[in-house]
């Protein structure tokens, strides 16, 4: 894999033009990180002198957010492409609207009742075919982009299309989780008239079912994931969600950038979600949050007992079947848990009776609520994030800015984003949290006990909550680093691309 950026290349005058393609944008669509991803590194990216602009599908969630906002309409191909800013932004944002496809109530992939809408590959397949076309300058805009900057299984089909076409820009796809591939039956390929061309091993054939991601990963000029050890991970077996011999294939035009945070929405000193703004030098005032926190859960206002603290998806990928198998001995502890989310209804109902049960020490909130998961993630004293696997994560760096220490596995970008207390971590001024493996019980057990501990030692506790707010998680970096991509691949647009599949 490659971790060197690619090689510089002149400076040219004309900044570069980007179309970003994302299923979900922050604040108008958002089921998880992806959404964060795709408002804030297209937003720095612009401070560097990109001409970057926005695609994403018309769902209603976001036209309703929009209603206020002049929208100008472009029709193509029968659909329309809704032409507006994304708002706190100066920045174009298009929206794919095809009738009777996204303008629909539910969330972007399917509604709250089922796994997925039984047409998201008609849906996805319709929002490649406009991005292709507006890549391609068939849209009737006065703009067309260098490169196309993808994202997920959503536009894998477009590096794919992009490919037989000569003049077409240049592609960029950015894993963000390879477990989520868009897999669907070989009879999807031939309804949706997919060229026959590609139902090959190297192209979209995956298993024998057509596999979305895979456009992406085989046909994109440059493949990125969220973060440097995700981005090893995948090329390996056990870890690569059996996409492992193609992230091999590719390394030598793979990196892993890590995510960065938004450092304005998550900052301590200036959230209007928390009772009491805090920072590094007025970290006795953090317990305020605590108790507020303790009072509106209904848990005892102790401050003895150590709280900590959950939110996400209740999915497998965040380990919240191991938190359940814990649970039993987790509360002969003299922890409080107090937990946001909501997913798999298995888990939500496990997790609902646990606390009916222990409402002294287990408090859950099955909800999606930014105002709450800010309030945890000040109030907790320590954040639970016990993933199975993590391609980056964002909410284990909001809690490191908040001063309050991680308890994760060593997975992913968790290892990239959090470092392990040690007692040489200790002296480098470096230690900001709790890694543990195997990623097993009695291993999630001795790492929350060894946070008690260092919960009644609070010297050492606020040197961990320092080090950990010191940590610059901005976006400045990794957008340096996907801009250098950018002009290595429109520089080399066009050398030996066309020959390996056509
Ligand atoms: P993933 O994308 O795998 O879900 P990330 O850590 O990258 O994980 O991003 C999750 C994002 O979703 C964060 O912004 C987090 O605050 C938010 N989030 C997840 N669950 C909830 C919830 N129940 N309520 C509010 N925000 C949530
Ligand atoms: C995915 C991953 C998460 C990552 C996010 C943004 O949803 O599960 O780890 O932080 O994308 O890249």
């Amino acid at each position: 894999m490659n971790s060197q950026l690619p090689p510089p290349i002149t400076a040219t005058d004309k900044p570069l033009k980007v179309l970003f393609a994302s299923s979900e944008i922050y604040p108008l669509a958002k089921t998880g990180g992806l959404a964060d991803v795709a408002f804030n590194l297209p937003k720095t990216l612009a401070t560097l002198g990109v001409d970057i602009r926005w695609v994403m599908p018309a769902y209603k969630e976001a036209l309703d957010l929009l209603k206020q906002q002049p929208i100008k309409s472009i029709a193509l191909n029968g659909i329309s492409l809704l032409e507006t800013t994304l708002p706190e932004t100066k920045l174009t944002l298009w929206l794919v609207d095809a009738p009777g496809l996204f303008d629909r109530s539910g969330g972007p992939y399917g509604d709250a009742s089922s796994a997925g809408w039984p047409d998201n590959a008609e849906r996805f397949y319709q929002f490649c075919q406009v991005i292709s076309d507006m890549a391609l300058g068939r849209a009737t805009l006065d703009w067309q982009p260098d490169i196309v900057h993808c994202n997920d299984w959503h536009t894998g089909l477009v590096p794919a299309w992009l490919r037989q076409h000569p003049q077409a820009p240049a592609t960029i796809f950015t894993v963000h989780n390879a477990a989520y591939q868009g897999l669907f039956p070989y009879s999807t390929f031939v309804n949706l008239g997919l060229d026959p061309a590609l139902w090959r091993f190297d192209a979209l054939e995956f298993h024998d079912q057509l596999c979305f991601i895979k456009g992406g990963l085989m046909f994109a000029d440059w493949l990125t994931t969220v973060s440097p050890n995700y981005a090893r991970e995948l090329t390996q077996p056990l870890t690569g969600s059996g996409l492992d011999a193609i992230f091999r294939y590719r390394q030598d035009t793979f990196s892993g950038i890590c995510n960065g945070i938004d450092t304005t929405e998550w900052n301590p000193e200036h959230d209007h979600y928390i009772s009491q703004t805090y920072d590094e030098k007025t970290l006795n005032d953090k317990p305020l949050n605590k108790g507020e926190l303790q009072k509106k859960f209904n848990l005892e206002q102790n401050p003895n007992h150590c709280v900590l603290g959950w939110v996400g998806r209740l999915s497998e990928q965040k380990g919240i079947d191991l938190l359940l198998d814990s649970l039993g001995e987790l509360i002969k502890l003299p922890i409080q848990l107090v937990l946001l989310g909501r997913g798999d209804a298995r888990y939500e109902q496990a997790l609902v009776s646990w606390a009916q049960k222990h409402p002294q020490q287990i408090a859950v909130k099955i909800d999606y609520k930014d105002a709450l998961a800010h309030q945890i993630i000040a109030g907790a004293d320590f954040f639970l994030m016990p993933s199975g696997f993590e391609p980056c994560g964002l909410t284990q760096m909001y809690s490191q800015r908040y001063g309050t220490p991680p308890i994760a596995s060593n997975v992913g970008g968790l290892v990239d984003t959090v470092v392990n207390i040690t007692t040489e971590s200790l002296s480098a001024g470096t230690a900001s949290g709790i890694l543990f493996s195997p990623h097993n019980q009695n291993s999630l057990l001795s790492a929350i006990k060894s946070a008690i501990r260092l919960y009644k030692n609070p010297e050492t506790y606020r040197v961990v909550q320092q080090n950990a707010m010191s940590k610059d998680f901005s976006w400045q970096r990794s957008a340096q680093h996907y801009k250098a991509i950018y002009q290595h691949i429109t520089a080399s647009a066009g050398v030996n691309r066309y020959e390996r599949y056509y």
